[in-house]
């Protein structure tokens, strides 16, 4: 199997280690007996220190966008709107799938690459009206991060208007301290710096926005909030969960306890470091305005006009790897390396050489 297998150093799905996948190959317990309730309770806790929070972190057997439609589809009560930031792909969408829920819903929109910064948010949400505030920690598609403890510091004057956060492609790789910001709804999929196969969401609500939920009425069944906390009362899903993905992410969190948080994110700013230096010494500039580099991929502007997709090619022919070539209207024009989940500063330095040793046809 591994022969064949071409390694992603994509931003997300990443690398699957062998031994999460072991984890994910365990015998299947039914969901609603005492192992799996044992096996739900012994990563609560971890859960819990991994987002700096005491509130209830809940599993969702979902990619995130079920959960980001959620958190606007549970907090956002009739007649009153939600503020997205949008600054990429993944944050513009965020806006469509809003209305597409028949929310009322107003942009704070920027061009991609450019982060969302505290001062463009006071004005707006001063309008009043806003029940929740959709940002995106890291803009997968542009490899641009927004400055989320600046933007916290905003958030606290409006605690009518829930803050919900994805963190889909920084959880785990970029310490974020949920009750000491204030945020409201922190998620991630399991697909991103988690290194898990993707299906599996991880999000914590906090006691004020679940009291917003229980108010709010047609939340749907498969992720009404209120649901998930209920059975959380009894370590257990709403519905029968991915219990593979369970399993895997025990394993995981037992690797990330093992290296410890702190060293988790070092490592991650290390090969963030690495990646840019590299960028720029061979002439290339990054695409993310300076200061607001992503820290778990690295979005390059091709400034030197490389034929990417050639690039990428020869990289995989020769090296059984691949980047990325740049997300939507971003192809060709720049290119994304990934260094999230289980990646090293010696797997990143091979990477980067076979880049080098592939750049030219
Ligand atoms: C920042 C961000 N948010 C949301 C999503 C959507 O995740 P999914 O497709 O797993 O639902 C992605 C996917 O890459 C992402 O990078």
């Amino acid at each position: 199997m591994k022969s064949s297998h071409t390694k992603l150093f994509i931003p997300g799905p990443v690398e699957v280690s062998e031994k999460t996948f072991r984890a994910f190959c365990k015998p299947m317990v039914g969901h609603r007996g005492t192992s799996f309730q044992d096996l739900y309770a012994s990563i609560a806790p971890q859960l819990q220190q991994l987002l700096y929070t005491k509130n209830p972190v809940f599993l969702s057997t979902s990619s995130a966008w079920g959960v980001m439609e959620a958190a606007i589809r549970n907090l956002v009560r009739p007649g009153k709107k939600v503020l997205c930031c949008m600054c990429g792909a993944f944050s513009d969408k965020w806006f469509d799938v809003a209305t597409s829920n028949g929310l009322a819903a107003e942009k704070i929109q920027v061009e991609w690459g450019q982060p969302i910064l505290p001062e463009m948010i006071e004005a707006k949400l001063k309008l009043g009206g806003f029940d929740a505030f959709t940002l995106i920690h890291n803009e997968t598609s542009t490899g641009t991060m927004s400055p989320l403890a600046d933007i916290a510091k905003v958030m606290r004057s409006f605690p009518e208007t829930m803050f919900i956060v994805d963190s889909v492609s920084s959880m785990t790789g970029v310490k974020i301290e949920m009750d000491t910001l204030g945020l409201d709804v922190l998620l991630a999929g399991t697909q991103k710096a988690f290194a898990l196969p993707p299906g599996l969401t991880v999000f914590a609500v906090s006691a004020r926005a679940m009291e917003r939920a229980k108010s709010v009425p047609n939340r749907g069944y498969y992720f009404d909030f209120v649901e998930f906390l209920k059975n959380h009362e009894k370590n257990m899903t709403p519905s029968t969960p991915s219990i593979g993905h369970i399993n895997a992410l025990q394993s995981k969190l037992e690797d990330i306890f093992a290296e410890g948080l702190d060293r988790r994110f070092a490592r991650h700013m290390q090969m963030a470091q690495m990646t840019r230096k590299w960028a720029k010494d061979r002439g290339f500039e990054m695409f993310p305005k300076a200061g607001h580099e992503s820290i778990t991929l690295s979005c390059v502007a091709n400034t030197r006009k490389v034929d990417v997709a050639a690039w990428i090619k020869r990289l995989k022919d020769r090296h059984q790897c691949i980047i990325d070539g740049g997300y939507g209207k971003l192809k060709g024009n720049t290119f994304r390396i990934s260094h999230m989940g289980d990646e090293t500063p010696e797997t990143i330095t091979a990477l980067l050489g076979w880049l080098d040793e592939t750049s030219q046809g």
